[in-house]
């Protein structure tokens, strides 16, 4: 499959406002000259990369201010983006974790990550299948999800689930797609140090941390590149494979030993 031609293209990213999303906005722009439209909450952050990047690389850039724990809104990120018929990639970035015991976790609080990681990713992608997937279109969607989608993660219960969902959707529905120009990746970073991962709960897990920059430049390759499923860092790739071959039982108990260590920590500090 030909690679993306991002220069003077139009790009959606969404959680472009912090983390991840706003470092790949910047590579985007910097090193490939792709013009962007940034979605998230806050509208300060977003216009002040907008203004950054509009100056330092010389591309175009659109804020859409967008909740997406209302699917409503997600709708209206689709719809303000193909409003022109130009949007050449998109990258559903924008998601949230709870780290703590399940228990604790207020039901609005569950269903707003639900909302935000699941629900809206899933009626954006929708929206853009129903845009890309058409003879003479080329384009790519990229799926955030995360190494946390390929085995669950005690005290982040409902964000492993959630993004457990995006693995198996983005995986699955690439092998429907119709048109040879379109394609669909899933981008599983391990952990990185983003606002996600600035807690003190998070403390004793920092070592294992990916710098914000790295992860954003093999996000960017594996959309670049149209790869299927990519795990940034080449440990976290050999550990992804190991972890086929051991119990998912004995995994699971030893990740729930260490997340544990780190929570009981931060909460006796
Ligand atoms: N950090 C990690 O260790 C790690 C590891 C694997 C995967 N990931 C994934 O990488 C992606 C980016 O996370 P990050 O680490 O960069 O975290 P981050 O720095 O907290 O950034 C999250 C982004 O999502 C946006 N967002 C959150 N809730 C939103 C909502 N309701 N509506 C609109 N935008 C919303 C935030 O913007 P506003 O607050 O301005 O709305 C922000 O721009 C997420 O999907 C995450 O699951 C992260």
């Amino acid at each position: 499959m030909k690679k993306l031609q991002l220069k003077n293209k139009w790009v959606l990213i969404t959680g472009a406002s912090s983390g991840l999303g706003q470092e790949m906005a910047r590579q985007l722009a910097l090193n490939f000259k792709a013009n962007l439209i940034i979605a998230a909450r806050r509208a300060d952050k977003l216009e002040q990369l907008k203004a950054e990047l509009e100056t330092s690389a010389g591309i175009q850039v659109k804020v859409i201010i967008a909740d997406l724990s209302i699917p409503e809104e997600a709708d209206r990120v689709i719809a303000e983006s193909i409003a022109e018929n130009n949007l050449y990639g998109a990258i559903l970035n924008a998601g949230v974790t709870y780290f703590g015991r399940h228990t604790d976790l207020p039901w609005a609080d569950f269903e707003s990550i639900l909302k935000t990681n699941v629900i809206s990713v899933v009626r954006m992608t929708n929206s853009l299948v129903n845009y890309f997937d058409k003879p003479g279109t080329e384009g790519s969607v990229m799926l955030v999800s995360s190494m946390a989608s390929y085995f669950p993660v005690p005290y982040q219960a409902a964000y492993s689930a959630t993004k457990a969902f995006i693995t198996a959707f983005g995986s699955a529905l690439h092998y429907e797609l119709k048109n040879p120009d379109f394609s669909i990746t899933v981008f599983a970073p391990g952990g990185i140090a983003t606002e996600m991962t600035d807690n003190t709960k998070f403390n004793d897990l920092k070592s294992w941390l990916m710098p914000v920059s790295q992860a954003a430049k093999e996000g960017l390759h594996a959309f670049v590149t149209r790869k299927y499923n990519y795990v940034p860092g080449w440990l976290n790739r050999v550990g992804s494979v190991m972890m086929n071959f051991l119990p998912k039982k004995f995994l699971t108990g030893r990740m729930s030993k260490v997340y544990l260590k780190s929570l009981v920590k931060a909460e006796t500090e």
